[in-house]
């Protein structure tokens, strides 16, 4: 089993990973992430078990390998050629060791096979950690959703990626991949599928 204070030292390796598709046993696992990440604006386990039927939403869980315990998950909506993101999380003990990064590659890679050409979210304009892995992907704020956030008023940054097909794009993210594959020495099961 992973522990915490082993993730902290920065020893994670794809080989203790899986991601694959979410599924209704995930959503406990879902909800204690959700309340600990989002406070009271955090989504219900419908919402969950809804999108986990929506036709175009996709949504991902990252497990330890061959065990059930959700490290972090992420979900997003495949609208036409753009790749809506919804949700992407990880469970504070574990923050810090590029499973965050992780997931947002793995959205990327999933909507890039399925020739889709932006990505785009909302994100709280104090959410400077999250914002801070979206620019590292290319994400820019396009603008502002005013008080879109209804439990504290907070404005939404709308942030959304250049043509992710495009060469430019397609580059920087492979050097991306490259330095977080270094980092877990590999890639974990499931991922991109
Ligand atoms: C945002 C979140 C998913 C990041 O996950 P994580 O696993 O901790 O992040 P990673 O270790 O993969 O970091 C990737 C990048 O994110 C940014 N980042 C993450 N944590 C950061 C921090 N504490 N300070 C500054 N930047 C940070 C950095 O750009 C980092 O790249 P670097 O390692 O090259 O500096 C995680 O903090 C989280 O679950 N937050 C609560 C839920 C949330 O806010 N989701 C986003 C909703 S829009």
């Amino acid at each position: 089993m992973i522990s915490p204070s082993q993730s902290k030292q920065g020893q994670l390796q794809s080989s203790q990973l899986e991601i694959r598709r979410m599924r209704a046993p995930d959503v406990a696992g879902v909800m204690e992430i959700e309340s600990v990440s989002f406070g009271r604006h955090h989504w219900s386990e419908e919402s969950f078990y809804n999108e986990m039927n929506n036709h175009v939403g996709r949504y991902y869980s990252l497990v330890q390998a061959g065990s059930p315990e959700l490290l972090g998950y992420c979900g997003f909506w495949m609208i036409l050629d753009e790749a809506h993101i919804t949700t992407i999380a990880v469970r504070p003990e574990f923050r810090g060791n590029a499973l965050g990064e992780l997931l947002l590659l793995h959205i990327l890679e999933r909507s890039m096979s399925s020739s889709i050409h932006w990505a785009t979210l909302e994100v709280r304009s104090s959410n400077y950690n999250a914002q801070n892995l979206y620019y590292k992907y290319g994400f820019n704020s396009m603008g502002v959703r005013p008080r879109y956030y209804q439990d504290n008023q907070e404005d939404a940054l709308i942030m959304t990626t250049s043509d992710i097909c495009s060469a430019a794009y397609r580059a920087r993210f492979q050097q991306l991949k490259s330095a977080l594959q270094q980092r877990l020495s590999g890639l974990p099961q499931g991922y991109g599928v």
